[in-house]
This record gives structure tokens, C-alpha cells and sequence, in this order.
């Protein structure tokens, strides 16, 4: 608790554009939760160089990605919007849970057996420890709840189970964290295979609609979207393609898929597709422009980023020195 608020922790990797879906899957939806909780949301670079990155490429795209937080709406004074490598309590805390962590418990997470895979030249020992950061990250604030996607659910799991063996221990340090169900984010599907997610690392540009895409870009990825062969605009199981569309142009519009089933009954795919397009468009518009006017000024967000980080780092070292106390560190001398 901070201020009589639960605490709320997430954050993103700056690795890839911002697709739609994570636009509208998680990032849209975290506006909203400021005035329930006090809220953390980190670009999380430590992550990211788990895989090989350009050191400039990735610095850029760290700055953006904070800069884009702001653009969608989170207000960086209620929001603490921050660095993860600002903050050196990630990393201390990390080194700690990792010896409160089996090897066994980590080769089980399927993140990491498709990431060894995708990238068996270099499974280095953080891509396997990956999810100890991840719970370092989570507990180091002492957050109540975590808004994730499927994808991340084991990795919430086994931070619960590390936190609980560390408190059996040590007694009440860390608070055992919660995934948010809330109004839970939709998941958005690739629009070349609407059996996967879509995926800022997916290699097919057509497959994903990215935050800065302009109009035409998004109309034409739409047009090429694969749909399915009923030739109508039907919300079901055997048309995935057109659902996931349908979900898009809902998340977009504020319509239900009933509504959306009626306002093209009788219509082809081709008049959907471009009304899908244009609502996409317009949803990104004011954030684009917003992003735009951001960037143009690096004095404000400098602020916000030395503030933040500062807020960050106050209750990181709060938890810090009371798990070093506990598993038997010195005190400092003053
Ligand atoms: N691993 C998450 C992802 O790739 C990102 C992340 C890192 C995260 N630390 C976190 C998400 C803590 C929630 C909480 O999506």
C-alpha cells in the first residue's frame, strides 16, 4: 500500500514498435487505473539486453517508448513512468531471488525454451533467468497486482512461489502479487494469422499494425488482412480472421460485436476491412500527434524521467534494505 493504494507494477520492453495490440491489449486500459492505484510502469531495458541489441537502436527506442507511455494518456505525476535501469534496486534484488530460485522451476518456463530456441546462438544465463527479474522487478515494490497477458502468466506464477518460500523464511517481506483481471486488455491476432498474437517481433510488417503507422499504411495492411471465407461479417469460431477483426474495430469504436454483425449484414469483407482501417486510424490520431509534440520537447520529458526515477528508487530501497537486513547483510555505517 502507498497512500492507502494498492500498488500496481508493469512494464514493457522497448525491443520492437508498439504494435495495436499492445496498444489495445494493455497500454490503452492502464489509463484508467491511476486513481485506483499508484501505479508503476517501467520500460524495462535490463530485459531487453537478454538478446543482442544495437546499443543506440535500443536507447532510442527506450526513450520512445517512456515518451509513448505519455502520448496514450498515463499521466507521469500520478503514473511513475521510469528507466528499470534507473533504478539499481532491479537488479540487487534479482542477484538476491536468484538464489531463492531452482534451476528446475526455471526450465520449465516456455518463454524461455522458445527463446533458446529462436536464439541458440546466445542462451546466455540472464535469457534463463530472465523471470527472476521479472519478479524482482514485481516485488521490489511491494505491487498488489500486475497486469499481464497470457503469455507472461507463469512468470507472475513463479514470482508468487519465490516470494512465498522467501516470506516462509523470513517472515512477511514481499507481498504475494496478483495477475489484474480487471477489464481485462482483449488479445490482439496477427492480421496475416489470426492464430498467433500480434507481435512487435513478428518478421511479416503486414502481419502488425504499428503505433506510428500512418493512414494509408494502416488501410492497405487491412485490406491484405486474411479473412476467412464465408464471405460475411459474422462474430464466430470458424472465421477467426474476421473475429479478430471485429474485436479491432470494437476495442476501436466502443461498438459490440452484435452491433458490428448488423451495421455490415449484407456487406462484403472489402467494406469492413476499410471501415476497420479508418477507425484504427482515427484511434491513433490524437496519440500520434501527441507523441509528436512529446518528443519535440526533451526538457519536459528529461523532467519526468529524473523525477520518476528518483519516486522509483525511494520504494525500491525501502523493500531493499529490509530483504538485506533479513537474509543477513551488514547495516551501513553511517
Ligand atoms: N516480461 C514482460 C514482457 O515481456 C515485461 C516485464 C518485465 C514485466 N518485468 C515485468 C511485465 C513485470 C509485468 C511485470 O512482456
Amino acid at each position: 500500500m502507498i497512500d492507502g493504494k494498492k500498488v500496481l507494477f508493469s512494464g514493457m520492453q522497448a525491443t520492437g514498435s508498439l504494435t495495436l495490440g499492445n496498444y489495445l491489449g494493455a497500454l490503452k486500459n492502464w489509463v484508467n487505473l491511476s486513481d485506483e492505484y499508484e501505479c508503476f510502469y517501467s520500460v524495462v531495458d535490463l530485459h531487453s539486453i537478454t538478446v543482442r541489441q544495437d546499443p543506440a537502436e535500443l536507447r532510442k527506442r527506450a526513450r520512445n517508448l517512456l515518451t509513448l507511455y505519455i502520448a496514450a494518456g498515463l499521466d507521469p505525476k500520478k503514473n511513475c513512468i521510469y528507466y528499470q535501469s534507473h533504478v539499481s534496486g532491479h537488479t540487487e534484488l534479482s542477484w538476491i531471488l536468484n538464489c531463492f530460485t531452482y534451476m528446475g522451476e526455471l526450465n520449465r518456463m516456455t518463454q524461455f525454451k522458445d527463446k533458446a530456441a529462436k536464439h541458440a546462438d546466445n542462451i546466455n544465463a540472464g535469457l534463463f533467468t530472465y523471470p527472476v527479474l521479472m519478479a524482482a522487478d514485481i516485488l521490489l515494490y511491494q505491487a498488489d497486482v500486475v497486469p499481464v497477458g497470457k503469455d507472461q502468466l507463469q512468470h507472475l506464477e513463479i514470482t508468487r512461489d519465490i516470494a512465498q518460500r522467501f516470506n516462509a523464511i523470513y517472515g512477511d517481506v514481499f507481498t504475494i502479487p496478483e495477475p489484474y483481471l480487471g477489464k481485462a486488455g482483449i488479445s490482439i491476432k496477427s492480421l496475416q494469422d489470426p492464430a498467433k498474437k500480434m507481435s512487435k517481433s513478428d518478421e511479416n510488417a503486414n502481419a502488425s499494425i504499428y503505433l506510428m503507422d500512418d493512414t494509408d499504411t494502416i488501410i492497405r495492411k487491412f485490406k491484405r488482412a486474411v479473412t476467412d471465407s464465408e464471405a460475411s461479417v459474422r462474430y464466430c469460431d470458424e472465421q477467426p480472421g474476421i473475429r479478430n477483426l471485429i474485436d479491432i474495430y470494437c476495442a476501436c469504436t466502443g461498438k459490440t460485436p452484435e452491433e458490428t454483425e448488423k451495421e455490415f449484414d449484407g456487406k462484403g469483407y472489402g467494406d469492413f476491412k476499410m471501415a476497420v482501417g479508418e477507425a484504427v486510424a482515427s484511434e491513433l490520431k490524437p496519440l500520434q500527434e501527441r507523441f509528436g509534440e512529446l518528443v519535440k520537447d526533451k526538457a519536459y520529458i528529461d523532467g519526468i524521467i529524473r523525477e520518476n526515477a528518483e519516486k522509483a528508487n525511494y520504494y525500491a530501497l525501502k523493500t531493499l534494505r529490509k530483504v538485506q537486513k533479513k537474509v543477513g547483510f551488514p547495516e551501513r555505517v553511517r
